[in-house]
């Protein structure tokens, strides 16, 4: 078959590979109609995950037919048209049952943070992703979701992590009817933050980016008022004078570790790699928010360590929510968001590409080229 191959920082390619093969009878092999690159991809692609191994295919929302399935596998048929949540999850160990899939403890024996992801470095368990024609998907009866028959497809793959993300975002900010809601990073995430903040009853949102056309989407998808960084001199300051001088009751960071904006930062974290990646956008997060706010993190960020302003959390009183989305838990719910089109989130698909250009989408979407938003690849045309 036809996959993404990583070939070490800024080289990707498409290469032949072998389809993969039931390996546990609770396996499926999936063939992949529709499958994203993520804002997470590129920290791969720019090497910044640890033990992304040269050969590894990427590609974690994706979804397809299932061909086949594992001996044990119940739910699922062949022919069944499935969301594959980003997450691979057991649905048994003691995280998976208190609904925490980002976290389960058995599908990733590599770490014990974060649960096994798709095409996500070994750090992330070292499973293969779904950017190619087909894709090995453990636990087959746990993450899966059939995908309704009303359902558009454009719809259904950003269901797989998109939309959950800025969703789960704007949940563990803890919402209170009213709150000023301030999210930094105007990318997919962010976007779905934003709209998801309304739906937990944000009174007024607020989106800082430098991307114009990314602002201008946001504003009207949000909706949000939006603001570049480029002409802000002081965020924190900015930020309490658009909030009558307490700060915003929640900030969430939709950037992670590549965040540009502060020279200091790019020269440490990314350049010589003292912390892992430019925390920029949690700082501003952590120094825009009220006395007693809430700070949701959902960029990503490496295991190592990075500079942040804890003493600011300690005597600001914050609390600090974070993690990767638990995809399954939120779909009920997210799927009748969509049929009643309180979320639409296709629009937010500005590229298409097959999977012979996959190194033109990589190029495209990390240098954020022809005002890119959200690319998805066509592996089977
Ligand atoms: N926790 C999860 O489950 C989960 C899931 C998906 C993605 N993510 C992470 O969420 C983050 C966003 O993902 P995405 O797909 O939207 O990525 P993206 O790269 O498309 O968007 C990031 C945006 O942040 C902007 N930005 C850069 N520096 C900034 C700053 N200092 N302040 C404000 N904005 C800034 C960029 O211009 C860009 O528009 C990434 O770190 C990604 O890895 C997390
Ligand atoms: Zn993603
Ligand atoms: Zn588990």
């Amino acid at each position: 078959m036809d996959a993404m191959d990583y070939r070490g920082p800024n080289r990707v390619r498409v290469a032949r590979k072998p389809v993969p093969t039931i390996q546990h009878p609770q396996d499926a092999i999936v063939r992949v109609t529709r499958s994203c690159i993520c804002g997470s991809d590129i920290h791969l692609y720019h090497g910044l995950v640890p033990d992304t191994r040269v050969g590894s295919t990427f590609g974690h929302e994706f979804c397809g037919v299932v061909e086949e399935v594992g001996a044990e596998v119940e739910n699922l048929k062949p022919g069944d048209h499935v969301i594959v949540p980003f997450n691979i999850a057991c649905g048994q160990c003691h995280f998976c049952q208190q609904g925490l899939f980002g976290n389960c403890h058995e599908s990733n024996p590599m770490a014990t943070a974060v649960g096994g992801i798709f095409g996500y470095s070994h750090t992330a368990g070292g499973h293969q992703g779904g950017q190619a024609q087909y894709a090995r998907v453990p636990y087959a009866d746990v993450g899966p979701v059939k995908i309704p028959d009303w359902m558009d497809l454009d719809d259904a793959v950003l269901l797989t992590d998109v939309v959950p993300t800025g969703y789960q975002a704007a949940e563990m900010a803890g919402i209170q009817k009213g709150d000023t809601v301030v999210i930094f990073g105007a990318g997919p995430i962010g976007i779905m933050a934003a709209r998801s903040a309304w739906l937990f009853g944000a009174g007024r949102v607020i989106v800082v980016d430098h991307l114009d056309y990314r602002l201008e989407f946001v504003a009207r998808f949000g909706p949000a008022e939006v603001y570049n960084f480029k002409e802000i001199d002081d965020m924190a300051v900015f930020m309490k004078r658009q909030t009558d001088g307490l700060g915003a009751d929640v900030c969430i960071d939709a950037v992670g570790c590549e965040a540009t904006g502060s020279a200091l930062h790019t020269l440490l974290g990314i350049h010589l790699k003292l912390e892992s990646g430019s925390a920029l956008a949690l700082h501003w997060a952590i120094n825009s928010v009220k006395k007693g706010g809430v700070v949701s993190i959902v960029g990503v960020y490496g295991p190592t360590g990075n500079m942040i302003p804890v003493g600011n959390i300690v005597n600001k009183g914050l609390t600090i929510r974070a993690n990767q989305a638990s995809v399954k838990r939120h779909l009920p719910r997210l799927i009748e968001h969509v049929r009643e089109g309180r979320i639409r989130p296709r629009e937010l698909i500005t590229h298409r590409f097959e999977l012979r250009d996959i190194s033109d989408a990589y190029r495209i979407f990390a240098g954020r080229l022809d005002n890119i938003i959200k690319p998805v690849l066509l592996p089977n045309g």
